[in-house]
């Protein structure tokens, strides 16, 4: 066949489109075990940082070392409160248990009616993962809960920590979110989410009374323990934050499970 044929030029093109996709496609499932590990780092990074444990930039070993000595991962059925790690029938392997493939999962997961969807996820898992913080004495410090919902063109995903009055915010992040940079997007700038240590999120009736507001908060208002500064010119993302914690803390989040946690004091 000549060089300069059509069918040489489409020979060429095949062989080249074939070689191309066998390659990526074996890089793809190749790196797949570094990129879990790398997916499961991250996650224990975002959870060591939302607790104030470690700094931008910590190095991966650290980040093992600190998880494996500070956190405790357990199970809450977010129906009912109880702690279900140790059930052997739901979870003969906790630690295999994923989230986030659980709210696609009609078994593991149920419909969230609009009126009671604050948070706009439309479905919610029956399990979530709750992590406990440990001081260096082994003694809990802070519950860390796993949060999310709709700004305004995103699912923010994120994480809120406790200090161990179940009403003390010791931190805030969000880890995944497509807000606009600059606008909403400002939900991870540092400064803003400094802001929350020491805010108070539910009211005397333990009810959700934290708010991001319109504005600067004004510390001479009664509020203002349960109030953070909105972001400038991303009301609907600033509201969409206020939204989901008022889910998450509340009936159908993790307040059935905080409830007992009061009530039997500190586990
Ligand atoms: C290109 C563009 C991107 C925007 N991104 C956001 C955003 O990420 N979050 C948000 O709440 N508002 C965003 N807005 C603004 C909203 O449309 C809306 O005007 C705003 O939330 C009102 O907030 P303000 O009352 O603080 O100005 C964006 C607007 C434009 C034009």
């Amino acid at each position: 066949m000549s060089r300069d044929s059509i069918g040489f030029t489409f020979l060429v093109s095949a062989a080249l489109c074939v070689g191309c996709s066998i390659l990526v496609s074996g890089a793809a499932v190749g790196l797949r075990d570094r990129q879990d590990l790398n997916k499961e780092n991250e996650r224990k990074k975002n959870i060591l940082s939302v607790a104030g444990l470690i700094q931008p930039g910590e190095g991966a070993q650290n980040v093992m070392q600190i998880y494996e000595d500070r956190v405790k991962g357990i199970i809450v059925d977010l129906n009912t409160g109880k702690v279900v790690t140790d059930d052997q029938e739901l979870f003969p392997n906790p630690a295999e248990y994923d989230q986030k493939a659980a709210i696609d999962n009609p078994k593991m997961s149920m419909e969230i009616k609009p009126i009671d969807d604050l948070a706009g996820i439309k479905r919610r898992e029956n399990y979530s993962w709750v992590y406990l913080i440990n001081d260096e004495n082994g003694k809990l410090t802070q519950y860390v809960l796993p949060i999310r919902g709709k700004g305004l063109w995103s699912t923010m995903w994120g994480f809120i920590a406790l200090e161990t009055n179940l009403n003390t915010v010791a931190g805030l992040t969000f880890y995944e979110q497509g807000e606009t940079p600059g606008l909403g997007g400002e939900v991870d700038n540092p400064k803003w989410k400094a802001q929350w240590k020491g805010k108070e999120v539910y009211n005397k009736e333990f009810e959700p009374e934290i708010e991001v507001i319109k504005g600067s908060v004004n510390p001479e208002s009664a509020n203002a323990i349960h109030e953070v500064d909105g972001l400038s010119g991303a009301t609907i993302t600033s509201r969409g934050v206020t939204h989901l914690l008022d889910f998450w803390l509340g009936n159908l989040g993790f307040r059935p499970y905080l409830e007992q946690v009061r009530e039997q004091g500190e586990k």
